[in-house]
């Protein structure tokens, strides 16, 4: 059975390939497009078809839209109802529905060959709840969606089991409706506090760790979980606790203190939910996905406070996520067994020719050293910054060793540095990688291994001063342990940096510049490398040096 999966009506457009249950591709349409999240989050732009991401998908695969036996589409419009009946003030969201409806048509033409009736709905939750019970390793899970909206909810708890409930492989035991939405709570806050709304959220939880939660009895009686497994957000008076910043202004304590006041409650919600949801099923496991689930710190709560033994987080927890979702669900209703995802690496690639060519085509002296990632270690020992460009990108907002921007954590300075390479607000931290055969000495309280950076962990008090660069204000740190098994280049690369300096840590963010998608080809490789101060490109087996500059 061969299901190609579609998100296209909310954020992050995306489209996903599942051949036999088995996961072969997934990408974000911004990767293709170059513009971030695929749209600005303004609700008449509010659906882009990820059009390049699917046909690429087809191309990898070898396949034609005809050869296609299921599109699933991760929005059932038939679920939806008007907006103002959700109690939403959404006046674009007739058009959002009209679109959803027509979305046969419009993937028959954006796909030549496509049968229409090939396209099946799969309602938005099931669709998270699949991308992250399905995709995870283990073939019985529970499942938490949070979401700011689906159809007509905001969340769902769920029990997965492919043995026990053949077909969709879930029992559903609570979902939240709407208004009621920790996802649309947390936006709220995000543009009450200056920052675009379904997009910069995380910068939010970041700036809560610069605050203290002085707000948090207020917004209880606003925010809180209920008997039935889920919850209850009425509207929140943002002004009477802290006056609106406008974009660009400088935040206050006040800000930060908001900030961190909705961050707990929202923990606390969270703990309740899950304790809920462990208490009728007793499993060991919780999978999350939505996009409340891109918040590490919340996510570490849950694991370190929370019931469950395990916690496991779809690396493309956003709406991006749900392409996959929807079609291994799809594919599971029609008989296949999903697999585990084999990991985030699911985007694009090209071959050591290939890239010798666009170095050729853009004129830059380059070498191929004979190890890439002793190269790379050097540099790094040096205090280089290196761009660092290595088979498949990344499915997810996460750069794991494949897009990334590197950098030397023992010297506090990088950390501006590199907000200033990125333009990002100097408020906000960046995250190491680490053998995960030594992430225990480093790390704590958040779970290890963590190949997909979606926890904060303790640093050890030993460490801090060790790799300063990566640890944020409140002694953490967004942690990403590489696998000498699944990731050797990378893991390479930190054992030849580790032989150098001592440290088994590198820093690593997301490889792009201010407002930009992360660099998906080589060309954006070379134009990002080309517009900021970075000292070394490694691509593939190549490596393109910055000359040094004599002041
Ligand atoms: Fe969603």
């Amino acid at each position: 059975m061969k299901v190609l999966g579609i998100n296209a009506l909310f954020h992050d457009p995306a489209a996903a390939l599942v051949v036999d249950g088995r996961t072969v591709a997934a990408a974000e349409e911004e990767r293709f497009s170059r513009r971030k999240h695929g749209h600005r989050p303004v609700p008449f732009a509010a659906w882009e078809l990820p059009e390049q991401a699917a046909r690429w998908c087809l191309a990898r695969a070898g396949l034609t839209p005809a050869d296609l036996d299921m599109v699933a589409y991760s929005y059932d419009p038939a679920l939806a109802r008007p907006a103002d009946e959700l109690g939403l003030h959404d006046p674009w969201d007739e058009l959002r529905q009209v679109y959803a409806r027509r979305a046969p048509e419009f993937l028959a033409t954006a796909l030549p060959g496509l049968d229409p009736a090939a396209v099946r709905f799969v309602p938005h939750h099931v669709a998270h709840a699949a991308s992250a019970a399905g995709a995870a390793p283990a073939r019985d899970a529970d499942v938490l969606v949070l979401d700011g909206r689906g159809e007509a909810a905001s969340h769902l708890a769920a029990r997965y089991s492919a043995d026990r409930y053949p077909g969709t492989g879930l029992e559903v035991l609570a979902a939240q409706s709407l208004p009621h939405s920790l996802g649309l709570l947390y936006e709220d806050l995000t543009q009450h506090l200056g920052f675009l709304r379904s997009s910069d959220e995380y910068k939010v939880m970041a700036l809560a760790s610069h605050g203290t939660p002085r707000f948090e009895e207020e917004l209880r009686q606003a925010v809180t979980a209920t008997d039935d497994g889920g919850f209850r957000t009425d509207p929140v008076d943002w002004a009477s606790l802290a006056k609106p910043r406008a974009p660009g202004e400088p935040w206050t304590q006040d800000h930060a203190d908001l900030a961190a006041s909705v961050q707990a409650r929202l923990e606390g919600v969270l703990l309740e939910l899950a304790d809920w949801l462990h208490e009728r099923t007793g499993n060991r496991l919780l999978t999350l996905a939505g996009g409340v689930a891109l918040n590490c710190v919340a996510n570490t709560r849950i694991f370190a406070e929370g019931p469950y033994d395990d916690v496991w987080v779809q690396p493309a927890a956003g709406d991006a996520g749900t392409a996959l979702g929807a079609a291994l669900h799809a594919a599971a209703f029609d008989g296949d067994d999903p697999a585990p995802m084999p990991g985030a690496d699911l985007g694009r690639s090209w071959t050591d020719e290939e890239l010798e060519q666009a170095l050729r085509t853009a004129q830059v002296p380059f070498e191929r050293p004979a190890d890439v990632a002793e190269a790379v270690a050097d540099c790094l020992a040096e205090d280089g910054v290196v761009a660092w460009f290595q088979g498949r990108s990344e499915y997810g907002p996460r750069a794991l060793g494949h897009r990334s921007l590197l950098a030397h954590p023992g010297r506090a300075a990088n950390l501006d540095r590199l907000n200033a390479v990125k333009g990002r607000e100097q408020f906000r931290p960046v995250a190491p990688m680490v053998l995960e055969s030594r992430a225990g000495e480093v790390f704590r309280r958040g779970p290890l291994p963590s190949p997909y950076m979606l926890f904060v962990h303790d640093v050890a008090e030993a460490w801090r001063d060790r790799i300063p660069a990566v640890v944020h204000v409140d002694g953490t740190a967004r942690v990403q342990t590489v696998s000498a098994e699944t990731e050797p280049l990378v893991a390479r690369m930190l054992s030849a940096f580790a032989d150098r300096t001592g440290l088994p840590v590198v820093v690593n963010t997301s490889l792009n510049t201010a407002g930009r998608p992360m660099v998906d080809s080589p060309r954006d490789a070379l134009e990002c490398f080309g517009s900021a101060p970075v000292d070394l490109l490694a691509i593939g087996p190549f490596v393109v040096r910055r000359p040094r500059t004599v002041p």
